[in-house]
């Protein structure tokens, strides 16, 4: 059986997909509701515990992927592919662990002191991580669909490893 993820990094991976999908869907909807209404209160807090699951979770991901071994890239893609991948796994890496906390920086006393440049960057780096996600999903579905290589498999959770 060609190599997968090992169980923890492919349910890690769902997880925190699933919670940054919700993030850009909380984080601009609330914008829609008056201010002080209920809808509004409730997308702002399910976005800030969501973003704290995302930090708490992105810390154990990151912990786990440097003393796991991660299989390795298929054969045949080139170098430039390589790095294109490397380098979006990596900046995916961090922008989990660095959004949550210029968000919690916006919010918090101390962040408050700090000026608006935590909420702006914040919002800034919300259209860099959407870009980021969109060329990942395009890859794996370029993967899926025209390489037809089955490289999702090593992503998914129903494979047994
Ligand atoms: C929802 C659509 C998504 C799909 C279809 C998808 C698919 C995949 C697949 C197939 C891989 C494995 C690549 C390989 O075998 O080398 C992967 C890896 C990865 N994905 Fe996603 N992904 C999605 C969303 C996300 C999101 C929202 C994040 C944001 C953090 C993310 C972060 C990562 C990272 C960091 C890796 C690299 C894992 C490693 O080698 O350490 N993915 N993804
Ligand atoms: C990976 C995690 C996160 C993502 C992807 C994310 C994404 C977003 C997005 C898309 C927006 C709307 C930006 C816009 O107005 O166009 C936003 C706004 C905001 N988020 Fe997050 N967020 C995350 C984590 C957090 C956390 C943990 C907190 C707080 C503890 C937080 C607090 C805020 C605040 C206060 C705003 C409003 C900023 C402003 O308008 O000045 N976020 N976020």
């Amino acid at each position: 059986m060609p190599p997968t993820y090992d169980r923890v990094t492919r349910s890690l991976h769902w997880l925190v997909a699933a919670l940054v999908i919700l993030q850009f869907a909380t984080g601009w909807a609330w914008g829609y509701f008056e201010r002080g209404t209920d809808g509004r209160f409730y997308l702002f807090r399910t976005h800030i515990y969501a973003g704290y699951a995302i930090l708490g979770l992105a810390l154990l991901r990151i912990y786990w992927r440097l003393t796991h071994r991660a299989p390795p890239l298929p054969n045949g893609m080139s170098r430039l592919t390589a790095v294109l991948a490397h380098t979006t796994h990596g900046l995916l890496y961090l922008a989990i662990l660095v959004q949550p906390l210029l968000g919690s920086l916006t919010i918090t006393a101390f962040g408050k002191s700090l000026g608006r440049w935590p909420g702006q960057t914040h919002v800034a780096l919300a259209y860099g991580i959407f870009a980021l996600v969109a060329l990942h999903v395009a890859a794996a579905l370029w993967h899926q669909f025209v390489r037809r290589d089955g490289l999702i498999h090593r992503m998914l959770p129903a494979r047994q490893g």
